[in-house]
């Protein structure tokens, strides 16, 4: 059971592709040992390492009138309060705007010279101490007054104050108000859907010291070490390559850790180079949860025109999103929201508009589909009012929506593979039986009156590339040792989601050797520099491809030096599970290796790889931002107690497009787990805000997590089969992001069970709020009582507050 970190046990018979092979992660074992280390298991190793706790401000808005830390030093054990004038550089964080004070400062725009207060919980000192309670206990011991200020808390607030971080973004196609002027149908509707909590395990954390050479040395929980690198760099103020980032696993990060680790290991490295000792920041839940961004929070409101069967015709789609403070990833989150308010559906005329708030909040950012799941929450919506507007099967109104073969998308990206949706449809209905499943549901919800079910289907079409086109790239460093072992790095990092699984099947294929023989190495800035955050789920099709690309120029290499010795030529050389064969003869791996040594052949090489095809033509909006699509489907059935609003998910069925899957054992993980967070985001998962902006739900005992009470019976998840992928590495497709929209189903299959309370049947609109919580189910049952439209009596409790 002891297996160390880089050789999973393969399953495959011997000599079978390690690519396509069901392998446990290369970490599973580690996982449950509890052998698996964290950033912030590492500190326990440093000699000298001070602990850091943040003073946080008790006001959304305000300005920082004094901030006197000089009581924080009666605290026995503390070493340095951390303020503005610890910043050697530059006092800014922000990743993509320089908006992003890591101590408060004055708001350059209404030349007050007092620090501005931005959100509820914004740090105004770093107190380092030799322990963690010394830390907390000076913290607590340090000066601050404050003037409060009227703060933005709302997306309608903010629209109402004007307060904005961008313009309005806007893709179009065609003439929209003529098309929803010929329309036989029009909708006019809104829809809120609230925002969400990574709750990684593993809380931010970062570790800084600087080594004898002068180099800052940062270990960091972060999705992106070159993006670390590049802030401490700023903040110190000297150049990046002053600065080693390491990144050896993170428990997990969704997005959470894209950007929102720079700050904490900016605090760190500042700390080290002040006191010139190690310093670990980490945080508890609480304070993770108060000081980092979440999932935006988006306002939608649409006009949709259709015809009498269904068909769309056109839609007007104005999006608002809660950024938070500062800028941070706000800008692409809401253009993939924009890209995919279409989901899977060919809507002919189309204009979406987008606009990111500015509020008092903290700022949100990446989170798993990263605005995709906003924007395909929309439409979702949109297609079930058509639907009943229409009198028709919301199933049947999304199948006749469908993409077809020749379409594009609204703005102007061929939809190929667009027969896949259909397939996938088709094939997932059979599977799942829905035909008789529908029958069934139908009798029971006839002749129960409390107690309703639900099922619904919904389709998911993901865009895969960063659509910033430059993020797109990566590379990776391959290393053969004398002996033949090997030795593998590349820009991306290890969350949980089986990245470094996938990159030793990639090179173990690529190299001819079994995985055993090859080791993974820490992410590190100074082993593969200028790295893209690992996020877009497009870690395995660059790094992958980076990787590949190193191990070829590698086996050139080794089957040069193999034919020389085999007496053939080096086309007529193989290797397959470390031989190496040619002429009827074969040569063990590592002596070719020594051999390829002794001639001094280089046994180290780079990869590298940048996506083909993709552009983007923003003032047109217009362009290929996606390399494929990735495509899916969940059918959900749900039971509803009409007179609380409890429900339980009862089956899930769910087809997914990952092309030829890597390691299936790890996709089909990732589509569940994907599933099980989407479902967390559109059913329990509530944040919870005070009137002066404080958070309520920081902790696990008041946000409600999905956990394996909530988890379906009956949940079967099939990977498509037949749907290679030409271009990407093993002919896979990405699966980070894309399963999570397939939980729009969950929401879908509430609202179908809700209008089964409704005399009217099919026909009349279901409004149901996001997060559809048991409070919320119930919520949109009494709007039907209280129209008049349900079947069933009121219940004994039920006075809307
Ligand atoms: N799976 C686990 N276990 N932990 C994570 O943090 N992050 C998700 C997804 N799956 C995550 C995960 C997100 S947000 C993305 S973008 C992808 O993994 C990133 O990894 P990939 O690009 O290698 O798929
Ligand atoms: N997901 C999708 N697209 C992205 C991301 C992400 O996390 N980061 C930047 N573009």
């Amino acid at each position: 059971m002891n297996e160390p970190r880089s050789t999973p046990k393969h399953f495959a018979p011997p000599g079978a592709r390690a690519v396509g092979a069901s392998i446990p992660h290369e970490s599973a074992t580690a996982h449950v040992t509890g052998a698996a280390l964290y950033t912030d298991d590492l500190a326990t190793r440093l000699p000298g390492v001070l602990h850091a706790w943040p003073v946080m401000a008790p006001h959304a808005h305000a300005w920082l009138e004094r901030l006197d830390v000089a009581p924080a030093y009666h605290v026995s054990g503390v070493v340095k309060v951390l303020t503005a004038a610890d910043v050697p550089g530059e006092n800014d964080t922000g990743a993509n705007r320089r908006d992003e004070p890591l101590f408060p400062r004055p708001a350059t725009s209404d030349g007050d010279a007092r620090p501005e207060i931005l959100f509820h919980g914004m740090p105004v000192a770093w107190v380092l101490a030799e322990s963690e309670e010394a830390a907390k206990l000076g913290a607590a011991r340090v000066i601050a007054e404050y003037t409060p200020r009227a703060a933005i808390l709302t997306i309608e607030q903010a629209i109402d104050a004007g307060a904005f971080h961008t313009d309005e973004e806007r893709i179009v196609r065609g003439e929209v108000d003529a098309a929803l002027a010929a329309s036989k149908i029009v909708i006019d509707g809104e829809l809120y859907v609230g925002g969400q909590e990574q709750f990684y395990l593993e809380t931010q954390a970062s570790i800084a010291y600087v080594d004898e050479s002068g180099t800052m040395m940062v270990h960091s929980s972060t999705q992106h070490p070159t993006e670390t690198q590049d802030v401490v760099a700023r903040v110190l103020g000297v150049p990046a390559g002053d600065v080693v980032v390491q990144q050896l696993r993170m428990g997990g990060g969704f997005g959470g850790k894209e950007t929102q680790a720079n700050p904490f290991a900016s605090v760190a490295a500042i700390g080290a180079v002040v006191t010139k000792r190690p310093v670990r920041v980490r945080l508890d839940r609480a304070r993770d949860v108060v000081l980092t961004g979440k999932r935006h929070p988006f306002l939608g409101r649409y006009r949709v025109g259709c015809d009498a069967d269904g068909t769309l015709r056109a839609l007007r789609l104005a999006l608002w999103s809660d950024g938070g403070w500062s800028l941070d990833l706000s800008f692409p989150v809401l253009g993939r929201a924009l890209f995919h308010s279409d989901n899977a559906y060919y809507v002919p005329a189309m204009a979406v508009t987008g606009r990111v708030c500015k509020t008092h909040k903290a700022s949100n950012t990446a989170f798993r589909g990263f605005g995709g799941p906003q924007g395909m929450v929309m439409i979702e919506e949109v297609l079930d009012r058509v639907a009943r507007a229409v009198g028709l099967p919301a199933d049947v109104v999304r199948e006749k929506n469908l993409y077809r073969e020749g379409h594009e998308t609204h703005y102007g990206q061929r939809v190929e593979d667009a027969d896949r949706l259909a397939r996938i449809w088709g094939e997932l209905k059979s599977d799942a039986q829905w035909d008789s499943r529908r029958r069934e549901i139908d009798a029971f919800n006839a002749s129960s009156q409390s107690v309703k079910r639900g099922l619904a289907i919904t389709p998911v079409k993901f865009g895969i590339s960063f659509t910033a086109k430059w993020y797109n790239q990566a590379g990776a460093l391959v290393h053969v040792y004398k002996d033949g072992s090997v030795q593998i790095n590349h820009g991306g990092t290890e969350m949980g989601q089986g990245l470094h699984t996938k990159m030793l099947q990639v090179a173990a294929d690529a190299l001819g050797l079994p995985i055993a023989c090859i080791r993974i190495m820490p992410t590190r800035t100074d082993k593969v520099p200028n790295t893209s955050a690992t996020a877009a789920s497009s870690g395995s099709d660059l790094n992958g491809a980076a990787v590949k690309n190193a191990c070829d120029v590698l086996r050139a290499r080794v089957c040069e030096v193999a034919a020389s010795m085999l007496g053939c030529t080096s086309d007529a050389v193989t290797i397959e599970g470390g031989v190496v064969r040619g002429d009827g003869r074969e040569l063990p791996w590592a002596e070719v290796i020594d051999r390829a040594y002794h001639e001094r052949v280089q046994l180290s090489a780079t990869g590298f790889y940048k996506t083909p095809e993709i552009h983007w033509d923003r003032e047109k909006g217009r362009g290929r931002p996606f390399y494929y699509f990735a495509y899916g489907a969940a059918i959900t059935e749900v039971e509803v107690d009409a007179f609380t609003g409890m429900y339980a998910i009862r089956r899930v069925d769910i087809l997914h497009d990952v092309g030829d899957s890597l390691s299936p054992m790890i996709d089909v993980g990732q589509v569940e787990g994907g599933f099980a967070q989407g479902a967390g985001w559109l059913t329990q998962e509530e944040l919870v805000w005070d009137d002066k902006g404080a958070l309520r739900t920081p902790n696990a005992s008041t946000y409600k997590l999905p956990s394996l009470g909530e988890c379906p019976p009956v949940f079967r998840t099939k990977l498509l089969e037949r749907a290679r992928q030409e271009g990407v590495v093993g002919g896979s497709k990405a699966v980070g992001e894309p399963p999570l929209m397939l939980a729009i189903s969950v929401r879908e299959a509430l609202r179908d069970a809700v209008a089964a309370c409704a005399a009217t049947g099919r026909r009349g609109a279901v409004a149901l709020a996001s997060p559809a919580t048991a409070e919320q189910v119930f919520w949109a049952i009494q709007t039907l009582r209280e129209e008049g439209r349900a079947t069933m009596p009121e219940p004994i409790v039920g006075v809307r507050s």
